[in-house]
């Protein structure tokens, strides 16, 4: 099954006699035991539209950096039935794979069915998390290479929050380029943070070596709002700008790989500008090659 598309999954069902017979009846311990339960161990609420919280790590699953998992909560108990099921989104795991806690970072829709209510979970609280992570960005769907490039709008940083921290990136790549476009200044905030944090971060100075940080370079850019460098990623390519200002030649298949992560005409505009000017080729887990590609929310 498409794990995206596994949005209430039947086999989780929990039907209460009482409520199916009557569904104004809520019994003060309705609430299952929730499948795949983790708590939440921190929540940080970084602008009115984006948030990032940890929970436990479930003990047997194991992901790739920048792979995606499917999380949620309960819904409340159908009115009709007094079915109780899971409401599930497609999350990227912000966190690295060996981390302990699971990071995610996340949008607030005001009226989304998930996001409505996952911006007020607090420590403590229970969330669902399916331990089936899947995803294209990661290492195994790119063939070796000199740099690379992660390309993010909006919270399609979360996966490259991960891949920032995964050791593998420093190992296979001498130079590590990400690009995030806002629409506005505080919708950087996060990512800027994460990085600066690198610097200081003594466990991955250890294991990667002192001072792997010193390979990314960081290019935040916002659209609507001013800031150090104003405009869409795709045009200041399109124009050289990005390339002057980060001091490196446009990509091309000898020493490149990329991976994007933003809404869907981002991703397609970017796709077709690394295919027909710069002649990369998409790659996947099963045929690796320059370049992969995923969506950070379906539209
Ligand atoms: C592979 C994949 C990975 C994803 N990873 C993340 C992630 O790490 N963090 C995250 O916040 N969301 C992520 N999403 C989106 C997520 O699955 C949900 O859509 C989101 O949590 C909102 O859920 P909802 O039920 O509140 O609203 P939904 O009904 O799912 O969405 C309502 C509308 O809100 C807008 N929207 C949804 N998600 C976003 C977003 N992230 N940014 C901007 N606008 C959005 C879209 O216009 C959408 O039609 C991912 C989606 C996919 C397909
Ligand atoms: N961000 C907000 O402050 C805000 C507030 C209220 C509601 N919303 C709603 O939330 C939804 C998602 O908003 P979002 O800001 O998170 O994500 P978004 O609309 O996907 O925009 C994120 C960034 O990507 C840029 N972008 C969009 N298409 C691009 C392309 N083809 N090539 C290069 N860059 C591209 C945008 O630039 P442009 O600005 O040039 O499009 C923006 O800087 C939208 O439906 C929006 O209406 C957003």
């Amino acid at each position: 099954m498409d794990p995206m598309n596994e949005m209430t999954p039947v086999t989780d069902t929990v039907t209460d006699p009482k409520l199916a017979q009557d569904p104004a009846s809520k019994p003060a311990k309705a609430v299952p035991a929730l499948p795949d339960a983790q708590t939440v161990t921190e929540v940080k609420h970084w602008t009115d539209r984006l948030f990032s919280f940890k929970v436990t790590r479930p003990a047997s699953l194991r992901f790739r950096s920048g792979e995606f998992v499917m999380i949620g909560l309960m819904n409340d108990p159908d009115p009709k039935t007094g079915k109780v099921k899971p409401l599930l989104r497609a999350y990227s795991i912000a966190s690295p794979s060996w981390d302990e806690e699971m990071e995610f970072y996340s949008i607030k829709v005001q009226d989304g069915p998930l996001t409505s209510r996952l911006q007020h979970i607090k420590v403590g609280d229970e969330i669902i998390l399916r331990p089936k992570p899947v995803g294209t960005l990661v290492h195994d769907a790119l063939i070796p290479g000199k740099r690379i490039w992660f390309f993010a709008t909006g919270t399609g940083f979360a996966p490259f929050a991960s891949l920032l921290r995964e050791p593998e990136t420093y190992e296979k790549f001498d130079e590590v380029i990400i690009t995030h476009t806002c629409r506005e200044a505080g919708e950087l905030t996060y990512g800027r943070e994460l990085i600066e944090s690198l610097k200081t971060d003594e466990l991955l100075n250890e294991v990667i070596g002192e001072g792997f940080w010193k390979k990314i370079k960081y290019y935040p850019t916002t659209t609507r709002e001013e800031s150090a460098k104003m405009g869409r990623i795709t045009d200041l390519m399109r124009s050289g700008e990005a390339f002057a200002d980060l001091g490196v030649p446009p990509l091309n298949p000898e020493s490149d790989r990329a991976m994007i992560c933003g809404n869907l005409a981002f991703n397609l505009e970017l796709k077709d500008l690394f295919e027909n000017t710069y002649g990369l080729e998409e790659g996947a887990n099963s045929k690796p090659a320059h370049f992969v590609v995923e969506k950070a929310f379906l539209d």
